[in-house]
């Protein structure tokens, strides 16, 4: 059961995911995303592998924990599929949904290009969070305006650390060309990889390295929905599992307020 109590707030990191092998030995060991290191995060995984539920308990946790210099955490969720996930957040400013998303998009770039600017002087902690941007980049007809939203992804990705910028994206397919012109440079950008629940080897080979191919290999079956493997910093995949979440509504009410702030 997944607790938002501020007692878990450390140095600097959000831990999000459980150990995998830890959770098999009855201990529980938490991983931690640290956003002045590494802010994006790229989830994958077949439907109901648990893409968006790990997404939303790690936008939640960031929103409660992270540290005061981060604050306050400023979310965009942006949800081109208009799923019915996100139905409680309609009508809020900063969440964007079907035809809207791509605008969404804009926004949060030009968000970052204020503060590059230095138009904008505040240092709080920015995420967007796209639910399969795949998506996004399907809902615009014009080709240019197309690689136009690729490229913004590709600079978010490569100049945005600095800037306490985060990209999270969740995607059933991470395919080079998601990302366009720049492929696989983009996703290599990826701080955090998360592939959740069973997986084909081709979509293994997109994420992870061979070490860790070898070593998914050898772990044989990783179980459904929630658990599957992390790669962080292009070090070799773990193992890990995504807390069970046992009250929806208070997950979702954290991400409620913040976008209603
Ligand atoms: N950590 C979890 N705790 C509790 N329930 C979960 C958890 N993960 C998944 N579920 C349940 O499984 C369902 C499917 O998960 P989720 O919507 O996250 O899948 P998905 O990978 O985003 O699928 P899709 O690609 O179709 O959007 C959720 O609606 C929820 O009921
Ligand atoms: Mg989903």
């Amino acid at each position: 059961m997944t607790r938002f109590s501020c007692e878990e707030r450390t140095t600097g990191g959000i831990p999000f995911l459980l150990d995998e092998r830890a959770h098999r030995m009855g201990m529980e060991t938490w991983l931690s995303i640290e956003y002045d290191k590494s802010p994006h995060v790229l989830w994958s995984g077949r439907t109901g592998s648990g893409k968006t539920v790990a997404a939303k308990l790690l936008l939640a946790r960031s929103i409660l924990l992270a540290p005061p210099e981060l604050q306050p955490v400023e979310l965009t969720v942006i949800d081109p599929k208009s799923d019915t996930d996100f139905d409680y957040l309609d009508g809020l400013t900063r969440f964007y949904r079907g035809d809207e998303a791509p605008q969404g998009f804009n926004n949060f770039f030009d968000a970052f290009i204020r503060r590059r600017d230095k138009q904008d002087l505040s240092a709080n902690l920015k995420i967007c969070y796209a639910d399969e941007f795949a998506s996004l980049i399907n809902l615009i007809d014009d080709k240019k305006e197309k690689e136009a939203a690729q490229r913004k992804l590709a600079l978010l990705l490569m100049l945005s650390r600095s800037r306490r910028f985060s990209v999270q994206l969740a995607t059933q397919q991470p395919s080079a060309k998601l990302f366009g012109e720049s492929g696989s440079a983009s996703r290599e950008q990826f701080g955090a990889v998360c592939l959740l629940g069973e997986s084909g080897a081709e979509t293994q080979a997109m994420l992870f390295d061979g070490d860790s191919r070898e070593r998914i290999k050898a772990f044989g079956v990783i179980g459904g929905r929630g658990v599957g493997w992390l790669s962080v910093n292009g070090g070799i995949a773990q193992p890990v599992r995504v807390p069970m979440v046992g009250a929806m509504e208070k997950l979702n009410r954290v991400i409620y307020d913040n976008l209603a702030r």
